[in-house]
């Protein structure tokens, strides 16, 4: 499974690249908003170099909601960088965009995934990856999980590309879930990556191997 870190700070997202096992980057408005990126140069500018910290695919939100609209954005974003994934919202005129952007040899990122019914719809249309949002579905009183389950059989089933990358991940277990059932992908805050690390177990056994260290 690939990790992605789910934010727009450059700090964080060093910090997960400086660990060795980053394999991209996924933004979003309100991560973008929180980093107080603002105008369109400014987005630009901080793709620019977010692209320059990470070597891997890295998704940059379109800001429209009508087809013509998400091309001429999109085309800008993927004019940044190799790496650009242009991300589409699951609406009507979202599909119709991912399918001119797969026509056109430009990766995408389907956002705002709740369902089996809007993944199949964003992988007809050629998606890059499709963002199955689990937390705001726990957060819900469903469980996110099973549409990660539900999801890698339907694609397996019908041969898709289109790769499972599980988001709206807040904890570690999420992330051990996303890669016991298949997602192709997990994209996570840094505080869930960082959880991984965890085991009181691990403390504990160090603490008695540096207490033993100065009896050697
Ligand atoms: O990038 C989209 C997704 O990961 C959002 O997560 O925590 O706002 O539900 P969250």
């Amino acid at each position: 499974m690939k990790f992605f870190i789910d934010t727009g700070n450059l700090a964080q997202i060093k910090e997960a690249n400086d660990l060795g096992i980053l394999d991209g980057v996924t933004t979003n408005p309100s991560l973008m908003a929180k980093e107080g990126i603002k105008g369109e140069e400014a987005i630009a500018a901080h793709y620019k170099a977010i692209c320059e910290l990470v070597d891997g695919d890295i998704s940059a939100e379109v800001l429209s909601t009508d087809f013509d609209s998400m091309v001429a954005e999109g085309k800008k974003l993927a004019a940044i960088h190799p790496n650009i994934v242009v991300k589409i919202p699951m609406i009507k005129d979202g599909v119709k965009a991912i399918k001119w952007f797969t026509d056109n040899g430009i990766r995408t990122n389907c956002t705002l995934i709740f369902s089996a019914g809007q993944a199949i719809l964003a992988a007809k249309a050629g998606a890059s990856y499709v963002s199955p949002f689990i937390g705001r579905i726990d957060d819900s009183g469903w469980d996110g999980m099973e549409l990660i389950g539900q999801l890698r059989h339907i694609f397996d089933v019908q041969n898709y590309k289109t790769e499972i990358l599980a988001a709206s991940i807040r904890n570690a277990l999420h992330i051990i879930k996303a890669a016991e059932l298949g997602a192709d992908v997990c994209t996570c805050p840094l505080p869930s990556i960082l959880g991984l690390l965890k085991h009181p177990l691990t403390d504990i056994g160090l603490a008695q191997f540096l207490e033993d260290a100065k009896k050697m």
